[in-house]
């Protein structure tokens, strides 16, 4: 029977993976890795993280299921994190899922239960994974314009003039602070204008969100989620835990729907527990009583808000070293949007062919679309990544 099976396309972060490994040169760099990584190179344990863990290991009594919609205390938390005090509370309900990839395919099976003709727009470009996480068999998924591959920044009014042109069946996907793989994100007055057009065609808005506090700090990263949640009746959100706990393996996530009020938020998160019944049944303990741990006591929440910080400062950082070399070395202009994109991820403008020479020529690797993980730069590495990529473009 196996035998009739076809053989997947390989994931593309994954296959770079493999072909790095192989490769023997000393000098190698990998900028192609989703994770963030410190001045070493390492994705270590947060502080934070392990204290709680800590206290888990002493408090912890039984390892009996936590229930459909997880561990009660924890979505609390995530709700307090990503919505603050934006929306009535009555309205939001979540059920804790396996990550935000987990809250996905939760909200895309209640996507289909609630409008199964509707067609679900994601941007372009969007994450390769979320084709396969939205997809459901009633999706039709399409595209809205989000980059201008000339200048490296969204090109907002071709957006917005799309958003205008949908419809109150449609779904529209966006990306929360610095979840757009090519780095470039919406400002607040962007923001202001998708929940203004969002209202007026009364589209459903469906949220990721994985790197809130990797912008511009936890608060501020949270302006487009929760502009939309005071504006419109009804939405969804992906929540993921997995890069700013650092907690990737342990896959920790929430699921949001946010009603017009709280019978209808209650029906939503039913639907959402029904749903994940199906696909994993319950959820994970142990990544979401340590958020639960942190956030709830003052101590560890400071610790985890100052360490979280540190990865901020560091990317920003990082991102303006990399902008001042290539200005010094180019003496031009072209690559001054690492300096005003947000987050791990950008976009180089750089062509599959020159990635290629990149790789084979230089041992620099990177995504095909030229997608690169700042934080998997190493300070004193800059002046050579520079001049690689100026040798091949
Ligand atoms: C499209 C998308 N959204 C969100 C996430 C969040 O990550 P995780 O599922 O590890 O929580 C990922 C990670 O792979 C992703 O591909």
């Amino acid at each position: 029977m196996f035998e009739k099976l076809s053989s997947p396309k390989p994931d593309a972060i994954l296959a770079l993976l493999a072909t790095y490994n192989a490769d023997t040169r000393p000098d190698k760099m990998n900028l192609g890795v989703g994770v963030y990584m410190n001045e070493k190179g390492e994705t270590i344990i947060l502080d934070s993280v392990k204290k709680a863990e800590a206290r888990l290991l002493e408090a912890e009594t039984t390892k009996t299921y936590v229930g459909l919609s997880g561990d009660k205390g924890y979505n609390q938390a995530m709700q307090e994190i990503v919505f603050g005090d934006s929306v009535a509370n009555e309205r939001v309900n979540g059920v804790q899922a396996t990550g935000g990839s987990g809250a996905l395919r939760v909200l895309s099976k209640l996507t289909a239960r609630m409008r199964p003709d509707a067609k679900v727009y994601v941007s372009d470009p969007t994450w390769p994974n979320h084709y396969a996480l939205l997809q459901t068999e009633h999706t039709e998924i399409e595209h809205y314009p989000y980059f201008d591959a000339a200048t490296c920044s969204v090109d907002f009014a071709a957006m917005a003039a799309k958003l205008r042109t949908l419809t109150a069946n449609d779904v529209v996907v966006l990306h929360g602070c610095c979840h757009n793989p090519t780095g470039a994100n919406l400002s607040n007055e962007q923001w202001d204008e998708v929940a203004e057009i969002a209202v007026e065609v009364g589209f459903l808005p469906f949220i990721d969100i994985a790197y809130q506090g990797f912008g511009d700090g936890l608060e501020a990263d949270a302006y487009g989620v929760r502009k939309l949640a005071s504006s419109v009746d009804e939405m969804l959100v992906a929540v993921s835990c997995s890069k700013n706990f650092g907690i990737y393996r342990d896959r920790v996530g929430c699921a949001f729907a946010i009603g017009k009020d709280q019978a209808s938020a209650e029906l939503a998160n039913a639907n959402m527990q029904n749903i994940s019944r199906g696909i994993y049944s319950m959820p994970p303990d142990h990544g979401a009583s340590v958020v639960r741990i942190i956030w709830d006591n003052p101590e560890l929440r400071q610790l985890w808000q100052d360490e979280l910080v540190a990865m901020c400062t560091r990317m920003t950082s990082l991102r303006n070293k990399l902008a001042d070399e290539f200005k010094r070395q180019s003496g031009g202009d072209k690559f001054e949007f690492i300096r005003i994109h947000r987050g791990m991820f950008s976009l180089m403008g750089l062509s599959v062919e020159q990635v290629i020479e990149l790789r084979d020529a230089h041992g620099i690797y990177m995504i095909e679309d030229s997608r690169v993980n700042i934080a998997g730069l190493q300070e004193e590495n800059i002046p050579r990544v520079v001049k690689s990529i100026l040798a091949v473009s």
